[in-house]
């Protein structure tokens, strides 16, 4: 597998760290963005202790970005927009992966909300024009990503996106979750289906009092 230099904006969140733990422990260069150099580096370091030979740093978002060729983008949806628009110039030739998911929650539960853009993924294509946006890991849970299996094996990472190296780059990284290639889910604008889905899972986690994942069937 080539092995990336991996920008995780929002990585001193559970998602964020969570699946920077599993591209580092498979040997990806791993730099967590925060909006604190210090927040970042006291991740990274959490990192570290479970993964001593892991190559993870901690950095303001932007010096992040600036030393990596991939980022993924793992915040909330309130601010994204603008985290992406500040980072637009640094993210100009870097593929993005966008595991953003827009919920809202009320009396029912969880829902996805309306964006404006259609989804988080697409919004983040349209600000960040010369970034190559795909969306992928929608469904994985921080609690699991940061658990103790090997792999996530019951479960499959959806890759959405319209350039298929870009979406190549996270059907491979997926490899490091469940321990196989994503599945090519289609194209962009189907982070439309994919990002309010987790809205369910969530319900469903509620529910059954479990953490449920998706897998696909028939493949
Ligand atoms: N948690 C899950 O199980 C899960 C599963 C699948 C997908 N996701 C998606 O993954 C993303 C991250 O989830 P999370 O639970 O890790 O989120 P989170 O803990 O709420 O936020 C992650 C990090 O984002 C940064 N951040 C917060 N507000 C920001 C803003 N306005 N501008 C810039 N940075 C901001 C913070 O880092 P600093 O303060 O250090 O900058 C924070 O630690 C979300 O979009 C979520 O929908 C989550």
């Amino acid at each position: 597998m080539t092995s990336y230099r991996i920008a995780v904006l929002g990585g001193t969140g559970p998602q964020g760290k969570g699946l920077a733990y599993r591209f580092a422990r498979h040997g990806h260069a791993v730099v967590l963005g925060s909006r604190s150099a210090e927040r970042a580096e006291s991740a990274a370091a959490e990192i570290r202790d479970r993964v001593p030979e892991a190559d993870v740093s901690g950095a303001e978002n932007a010096d992040a970005v600036a030393a990596a060729d991939v980022v993924l983008l793992s915040v909330p949806y309130d601010g994204h927009d603008e985290l992406v628009d500040d980072l637009a110039p640094v993210l100009e030739g870097k593929t993005v992966i966008s595991c953003v998911n827009p919920l809202g929650f009320d009396k029912q539960g969880p829902y996805g909300l309306d964006v404006s853009g259609g989804s988080a993924a697409e919004s983040a294509a349209a600000i960040a024009k010369e970034a190559t946006v795909v969306g992928a890991f929608h469904h994985v849970s921080a609690v699991s990503l940061w658990g103790d299996a090997e792999f996530l094996d019951h479960e499959d990472v959806l890759v959405c996106g319209d350039d298929p190296d870009a979406k190549q780059v996270a059907i491979e990284l997926a490899r490091t979750v469940t321990g196989r290639d994503g599945v090519d889910a289609g194209r962009l604008r189907l982070a439309r289906q994919l990002e309010p889905l987790t809205a369910v899972l969530i319900s469903i986690n509620k529910r059954y009092k479990t953490r449920s994942g998706i897998a696909i069937s028939g493949l």
